[in-house]
């Protein structure tokens, strides 16, 4: 069968190299995809724009494509799932309505509140009075959200009651994010450790994915403004299995059938950012109605499993029979970023990708491999690969644990080179000094 991955960035690269190695796929178009992609085997890119939803319509039925897989939220809340499956085609992403559970803030926190879901205290202003008086009355630390899609820019954490009011001044006065901000959440903060959880849902089912970590912050100790991610991790070990349970039974399964109760019937990839609490209690920060990125890079790493048969399974309600196997082996992924992301950065730099010796690849074939690099912003010129994007590659490995795979993702990182690169070294710090603890115990 013939699969279509709809986005071009490193979450699309890991989609489309995974579903490339299901024995029943031939073919994987990428629209529009990347360098990486478009170096693939089996995987082929499209010159049509994640937006374009007539456009990739017409190109599915014109390829008979099997299944198409959405990476990035736009899409789906412009209702690329309703209009596929409209026309009779299978498409693996939630419709409109239910990815209003990332598009509104606001409908989400009161979604959350109907199903008593646990999550931060909060409440949403539309005018920027009411605002500063709620602001003053709960004081600092407290939280500014931008209502809509801001492409992770549209929240403040503010440590001070002026840079909160600041915010909501942006917002609600100086229109700093248009539309998407002339209605805002303010939040309680909520202290504890973050983590990802991502589960494949459809036909009223859930089959959690392996739990991840990002680092959302742009420099080393999680200092410095927020980015869409400088590497992730998994497993995360905060989330044991005592809080993977707690977050099935408390958080993602009342949220499914939430949904399913109000007409919103959910399909696709369904990512909870949590906070955890020192006593393991999961409260929702935020709902993503796609994979995290780059969360789903190293989940890819390590799923044995074929996600063709996984999407498949959760479009035809069948999740109960699906089964998601890991690789017991911790995966780890870095960032490259080019060097002023996630301000104004330079575009069209060559990238020096050597040749890199994983100790022992002559055995290995592309499922198996030790590190992968997966290509976000990155376009070809002939043979060259150039910058194109904030984030550039994301270089994940394998390990036995957190340190090793960041050992392994490093020296690869060391391998490659292009002007104004930046990347973090401090890639899964929290989990590493986890591991040291659990080693002297
Ligand atoms: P969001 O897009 O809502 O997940 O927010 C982006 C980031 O802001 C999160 O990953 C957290 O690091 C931080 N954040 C959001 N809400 C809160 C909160 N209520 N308390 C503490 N930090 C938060
Ligand atoms: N890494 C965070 C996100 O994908 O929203």
């Amino acid at each position: 069968m013939k699969v279509l991955v709809v986005g071009g960035g490193g979450r699309e690269h890991a989609l489309a190299w995974k579903a490339a190695q299901s024995p029943r796929v031939h073919r994987v178009f990428v629209a529009p995809g990347n360098a990486g992609t478009a170096r693939e085997g089996k995987v082929e890119n499209v010159a049509l724009d994640a937006g374009d939803i007539e456009g990739l319509l017409a190109f599915a039925r014109g390829e008979d494509v099997g299944l198409t897989i959405v990476g990035p939220e736009a899409p789906l809340v412009a209702g690329i799932a309703d209009r596929f499956e409209a026309a009779g085609l299978r498409i693996f992403g939630p419709r409109a309505r239910a990815a209003e559970l990332e598009a509104s803030k606001a409908f989400c926190k009161d979604f959350l509140a109907r199903h008593g879901i646990p999550t931060a205290a909060s409440r949403v202003f539309d005018d920027i009075g009411p605002a500063l008086d709620y602001i003053e009355s709960k004081g600092a630390p407290i939280v500014v959200k931008a209502d809509g899609l801001t492409g992770g820019k549209g929240v403040v954490v503010a440590h001070s009651v002026g840079a909160a009011r600041e915010a909501a001044a942006g917002m609600l006065a100086r229109d700093l994010f248009g539309k998407a901000g002339r209605r805002v959440v303010v939040e309680e903060h909520l202290e504890g450790e973050e983590a990802s959880f991502i589960a494949i849902v459809g036909g009223g089912k859930v089959l959690p994915l392996a739990p991840s970590q990002d680092h959302k912050a742009l420099g080393e100790g999680d200092t410095g403004p927020n980015t869409g991610g400088m590497g992730a991790y998994s497993p995360a070990p905060i989330v044991d299995t005592e809080t993977s349970e707690r977050i099935l039974h408390e958080v993602i399964e009342p949220t499914v059938r939430g949904l399913e109760a109000e007409g919103r019937a959910y399909t696709g990839f369904l990512y909870a950012g949590l906070m955890i609490d020192g006593h393991g209690a999961p409260r929702v920060l935020e709902y993503n109605c796609r994979g995290g990125d780059p969360e789903t890079q190293p989940v890819m790493m390590r799923l044995r499993s074929d996600l063709v048969e996984l999407c498949e399974a959760a479009i035809d309600a069948r999740l109960d029979e699906a089964e998601a196997r890991w690789d017991e082996r911790a995966a780890l992924g870095v960032v490259m970023a080019a060097e002023g992301y996630p301000g104004e950065y330079p575009g069209g730099e060559p990238v020096q990708l050597s040749l890199f010796n994983e100790t022992d690849p002559a055995s290995r074939s592309d499922e198996t491999c030790l590190t992968k690099v997966f290509h976000a912003g990155t376009r070809l010129e002939g043979t060259q690969v150039l910058t194109a994007g904030g984030r550039v590659l994301c270089v994940c490995a394998l390990g036995e644990d957190v340190r090793s795979a960041a050992a392994l993702a490093y020296r690869r990182v060391e391998s490659i080179s292009w002007p104004h690169a930046y990347f973090r070294r401090d890639i899964g710090y929290r989990a590493v000094e986890r591991e040291e603890e659990a080693a002297r115990a």
